[in-house]
């Protein structure tokens, strides 16, 4: 099936959309990104990803080609003429194509594309059920990991440690604690309180964390943001990592370690079933 994509303005075929060359997201990773996933074929915290998009182009002085509005319209036409009804839509802009020299260059309009990827069973996940396994690797990124650069190359390598050591994804860790997961938000649970690493440039500010954290307050979880090491996590009773592509997806095993029972847990499950539940109603 040949998707319809966007790009600087135009819903093409696939392969008929082009980026040049000198585009400064090829040469210099000079462009940021967002992953909104579509649920029901609406689409599930959009004015959050849209919120964090400009706050990423802001850090990076890079200028926004669309207002959120537009943004909206492109998402939804997206959905529409690619039928999607469960799957992600993947938002990129880069500073733009010029001539290589790595100052930025001026009045050089942004290139901005996106794209659907259709994923049926994203919500049903069978992973849900069973669990992931992850491992830990140090955290070897840059300083500003609070801007969602389309630099993944670190994160990339990660998960193929991952993969070869028999696991789904790592845990990254500096100064003996948690930062994140490669793609998401890492979370240990002991008794009723959720521990998750604070905001700050080491992360990346989930809008899923953000849903998530304000759920579980809601639900009277108790919860601390604050950096947790390997070995509270070892010792916890439940583990978890939230993204826009998982939603809350229980991790069971840490470097080898069963984590509580080895199943996934029930608060876990509670929140990935609220988490769902609500951003479904409040879909657009
Ligand atoms: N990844 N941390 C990192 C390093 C991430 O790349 C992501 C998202 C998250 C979770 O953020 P959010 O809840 O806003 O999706 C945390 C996306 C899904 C990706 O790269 O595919």
């Amino acid at each position: 099936m040949t998707r319809t994509v966007y790009v600087n303005g135009q819903y093409l075929p696939e392969h008929e959309a082009t980026v040049s060359i000198f585009d400064r997201g090829f040469l210099f990773a000079d462009g940021v990104y967002e992953v909104t996933s579509v649920l029901d074929g609406k689409l599930i915290d959009f004015a959050g990803h849209a919120k964090r998009l400009q706050r990423s182009l802001d850090e990076l002085e890079m200028a926004n080609p669309t207002t959120e509005d537009q943004l909206l319209e492109i998402h939804r036409e997206l959905v529409r003429a690619n039928d999607i009804t469960e799957g992600l839509i993947y938002l990129q802009i880069t500073r733009g194509a010029a001539d290589r020299d790595f100052a930025y260059p001026e009045d050089t309009p942004p290139t901005i594309v996106l794209f659907t990827q259709a994923k049926p069973g994203l919500a049903d996940s069978p992973m849900a059920k069973t669990g992931m396994k992850v491992i830990s690797i140090e955290d070897q990124r840059w300083g500003r990991r609070d801007i969602k650069t389309v630099q993944l190359l670190y994160p990339s390598m990660g998960k193929m440690a991952a993969k070869a050591a028999g696991a789904h994804d790592a845990w990254m860790i500096e100064d003996g604690v948690v930062t994140e997961g490669t793609s998401n938000n890492a979370y240990i649970v002991k008794g009723n309180t959720i521990v998750t690493r604070h905001l700050g440039n080491e992360i990346l500010h989930g809008i899923t964390r953000a849903a998530v954290l304000r759920m579980a307050k809601e639900a009277q979880m108790q919860v601390e943001e604050r950096p947790f090491t390997m070995d509270e996590a070892k010792a916890a009773d439940e583990a978890f990592i939230t993204s826009a592509s998982t939603f809350v997806m229980p991790v069971v095993e840490i470097d080898g370690r069963a984590v509580g029972t080895g199943q996934p847990g029930s608060v876990t499950a509670r929140l990935r079933e609220i988490y769902l539940d609500e951003m479904r109603k409040a879909a657009v």
